[in-house]
């Protein structure tokens, strides 16, 4: 017998299992879900959040699966800060309790790539709790070789379950109506309107909050060519990112190899070496009783002049009616908090969000919504101000305060904003409010440095914990 396998023996199916998880856009989330529902047929399983658990509470656990994802610079999600903070902070007694990590990240995060994950399996091996096998990586959603890995070994815990099972979905063909500039003129990047309308009706589906993934292609006329030049049968289908897919669409998803690379090649090889393009996520904003998903998208440029691979197709590439792959991904650590006062800050394409949110409160007929947000000029800058006047209008907002950062001198943002209404926003949150963040990381966390100084870490700490501080950041 080998060392390893004698020590690393999984526990007998059939005992207690706790499936934990930290997620910051829900992916962990559905994973540690799917997961548990693959066990509950073996094991007594219990699902909770890794933030919510006291050290007693996963001690006591029998057998602990923690599936979670890593954000910032190697952190937790929003949900597990606080746990890091405290119940990371040293080593807890944990002997006799078994353990895997399930961590999900991102391979471009180089140096910290599932680094949350990583802390989480060093800190129960301290804690003298038993590895049953090495922490798994995911990277991101098509990672079908790593999700096998974890498939597997809840198989061997006595979980009945296939890879399939464990991965998101199928993309969904959706079509692009409305494509509209915003802000021209702007001294920013460009802001456009998307409108999307799905293929099928039945995925007019999701709630305030959910995010859309979208799978840049390669236009219909480049696609044409290259199957043309190669003398390739588009209509052929071929097991590709874990889906029977067309070759039509695996190329036009894909990096297009030079032609030397395809010289001669058996066309099965070819497939397996298509580098698929990755998804970019982009919150939603709008519902879907609009009968169509609405987005704001950032036109990224890079330093060579290109177009950013996903927000260069959306607002470039793609012809309007053209065919859009997308993934409906829901967020829950973003839909709506309890229907109470709400305070919603943001700024850019973080209007996107919030907006989503904003329509909600107007169709649920909600009041006390306070909406700080903040962009670069108003004269060019400020999307959706018909929206805006009509939530000030029929009382979806009872407050509205908007900051330009080229129209004032010093440069003054959404979290100077914050900061000079702390005194208001501190009876707000006093009085029961929620809080919802959206919008770029820099402007997500000026903005929490600024909450931080007007409620103090311990109340923020417990608004996240209760539901009532949320964040969707990028
Ligand atoms: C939860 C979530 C929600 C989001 N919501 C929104 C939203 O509502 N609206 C929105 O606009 N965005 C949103 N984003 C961001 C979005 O997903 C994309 O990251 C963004 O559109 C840029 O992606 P891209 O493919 O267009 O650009 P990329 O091709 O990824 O390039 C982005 C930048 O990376 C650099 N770069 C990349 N490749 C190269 C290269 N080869 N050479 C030089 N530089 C390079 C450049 O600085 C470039 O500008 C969200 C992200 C997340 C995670
Ligand atoms: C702002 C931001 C920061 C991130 N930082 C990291 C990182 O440091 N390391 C990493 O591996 N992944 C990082 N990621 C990638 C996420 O961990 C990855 O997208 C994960 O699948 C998200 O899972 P979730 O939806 O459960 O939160 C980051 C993602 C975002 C949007």
């Amino acid at each position: 017998m080998v060392l390893g396998s004698l020590f690393r023996r999984l526990p007998a199916p059939g005992g207690k299992i706790l499936v934990a998880y930290a997620s910051q856009t829900g992916a962990a989330e559905t994973i540690a879900w799917r997961t548990a529902n693959a066990l509950a047929g073996s094991s007594l399983v219990k699902v909770a959040a890794l933030g919510s658990l006291t050290a007693a509470e996963m001690a006591e656990a029998g057998t602990l699966l923690v599936v979670t994802s890593t954000y910032g610079a190697g952190e937790s999600p929003d949900s597990a800060r606080a746990f890091e903070r405290k119940t990371m902070a040293q080593p807890q007694a944990f002997k006799g309790l078994n353990y895997a990590v399930l961590a999900r990240g991102d391979k471009k995060y180089d140096g910290t790539f599932c680094g949350f994950g990583k802390s989480v399996d060093r800190w129960l091996a301290a804690s003298k709790a038993r590895r049953m096998f090495d922490v798994i990586c995911v990277d991101g959603d098509d990672d079908t070789e790593a999700m096998t890995r974890w498939a597997e070994q809840i198989v061997k815990l006595g979980g009945a379950t296939r890879v399939e099972q464990l991965m998101p979905g199928p993309a969904q063909d959706w079509f692009l109506t409305e494509r509209r500039l915003l802000n021209a003129g702007s001294a920013g990047g460009e802001t456009w309107h998307i409108a999307l309308t799905p293929r099928d009706a039945e995925h007019l589906n999701w709630t305030a909050g959910d995010i859309a993934e979208i799978w840049p292609r390669n236009a219909d006329t480049v696609v044409d060519e290259f199957l043309t030049q190669h003398n390739l049968n588009g209509e052929l289908s071929f097991r590709w990112r874990g889906h029977w897919t067309f070759l039509r669409d695996i190329i036009a998803h894909s990096r297009l190899p030079k032609p030397h690379e395809v010289e001669g090649i058996a066309l099965s090889w070819l497939v397996e070496r298509l580098e698929g393009f990755p998804a970019r996520e982009y919150s939603i904003a709008s519902l879907p009783q609009s009968g169509r998903m609405e987005l704001l998208v950032r036109k990224a440029v890079r330093e060579d002049g290109s177009l950013g691979l996903g927000s260069g197709w959306l607002t470039h590439v793609v012809a309007p009616g053209g065919v859009i792959k997308l993934r409906l991904r829901p967020n829950p650590n973003f839909h709506p908090p309890r229907d109470g006062a709400q305070i919603l800050i943001g700024a850019g394409t973080g209007m996107a969000g919030l907006r989503a949110h904003l329509q909600y409160r107007q169709m649920k007929k909600l009041r006390e919504a306070w909406l700080l947000f903040g962009e670069r000029g108003e004269k060019t800058d400020l999307y959706y101000t018909d929206d805006i006047k009509a939530w000030q209008a029929d009382g979806t907002l009872a407050r509205t305060d908007l900051v330009f950062s080229r129209d004032a001198s010093p440069k003054r943002y959404v979290q100077n904003l914050v900061s000079e209404q702390g005194a208001d926003i501190a009876r707000w949150i006093e009085g029961g409010a929620s809080i919802l963040v959206c919008g770029g990381l820099q402007m997500a966390a000026g903005v929490q440095a600024a909450l931080v100084k007007i409620v103090g870490q311990e109340k923020l700490d417990q608004m996240t914990q209760d539901g009532l501080y949320r964040r969707d950041i990028y």
